[in-house]
């Protein structure tokens, strides 16, 4: 019997490929065999990532970003000419922004974060689907957090960003209704992070006692690793989630179960 988890023969176009979770699931998806097109605006580290790849892997790197709308049609062409379609969409690539009090926040660090965040998730999808829809099938998973399901002192606009990016998922797979396209987000918690500690340290720096309360709010009493967001997306991105569409799931050792 197929193993629907697999993904031999799909092709992945991954934003923000280069940082922790988006290499991760990159990883994972080469392992179930899909073809990788890998898309980060870091060049250096992008090459880094796609190079510890199994030498058996198919990956293309392009280096865009995902917040300007003409790189956004560029890296989708670019997929389709080299790869022929693309039936997974990670839509992953985010930043936190400023670690500050709403009184303290600039207007332009504000923009920055909806502008990565949002435009960036709202371009991918709009320049993607269309790819998807002339084959009528597709899975789109976006990359939400539990900020986008509850506040988050001194990262608002980074939860109000990320609440977007779940109510932009469940409109456009109402809006993919019979389609053959399915469109989800994971909302991931605190994971073990450059982005975990950057949002730590800009909350109170040094303070370990801050870190290890937070740690004490998890039920499961631990941080999250990338590579258990990465099993997550890959099971949205396959045939296995078949009946799964306008879901937030979240990975969050139930932070956000209470
Ligand atoms: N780390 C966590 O604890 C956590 C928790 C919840 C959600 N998330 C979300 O997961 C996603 C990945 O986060 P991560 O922890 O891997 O962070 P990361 O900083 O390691 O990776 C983010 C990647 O996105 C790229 N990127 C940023 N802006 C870009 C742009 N404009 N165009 C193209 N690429 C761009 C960066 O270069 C980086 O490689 C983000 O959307 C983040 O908000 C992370």
């Amino acid at each position: 019997m197929a193993d629907d988890a697999r993904l031999d023969g799909k092709v992945a176009l991954i934003t923000g490929a280069a940082g922790e979770i988006g290499s991760a699931t990159m990883r994972l998806f080469a392992a179930r065999g899909a073809r990788i097109v890998a898309v980060d605006r870091d060049e250096a580290q992008l090459k880094n990532a796609v190079a510890k790849l199994p030498a058996d892997a198919k990956a293309l790197a392009l280096t865009a970003d995902v917040s300007n709308e003409d790189a956004v049609a560029d890296y989708v062409s670019r997929a389709v000419d080299a790869a022929g379609t693309i039936d997974v969409f990670y839509n992953n690539a985010g930043i936190e922004g400023d670690v500050a009090p709403i009184q303290n926040y600039s207007l332009e660090a504000f923009r920055r974060v909806l502008d990565v965040n949002v435009v960036g998730v709202f371009l991918g999808m709009k320049h993607v689907l269309p790819v998807m829809l002339k084959r009528g099938s597709g899975s789109i998973v976006n990359t939400a957090s539990i900020a986008g399901l509850i506040g988050s002192p001194h990262i608002a606009v980074y939860s109000a960003s990320k609440h977007a990016v779940i109510g932009l998922t469940k409109s456009v797979a109402m809006e993919c209704s019979g389609t053959g396209i399915r469109v989800n987000c994971v909302c991931p918690g605190l994971i073990q992070s450059r982005m975990l500690s950057s949002i730590i340290d800009g909350r109170t720096p040094g303070a370990r006692a801050d870190a290890d309360a937070i740690v004490n709010r998890i039920p499961a009493r631990r941080l999250g690793g990338a590579a258990e967001v990465a099993q997550v997306v890959a099971f949205l991105a396959s045939d296995a989630a078949s009946y799964v569409s306008g879901a937030a799931y979240t990975v969050d050792g139930a932070r956000t179960a209470g």
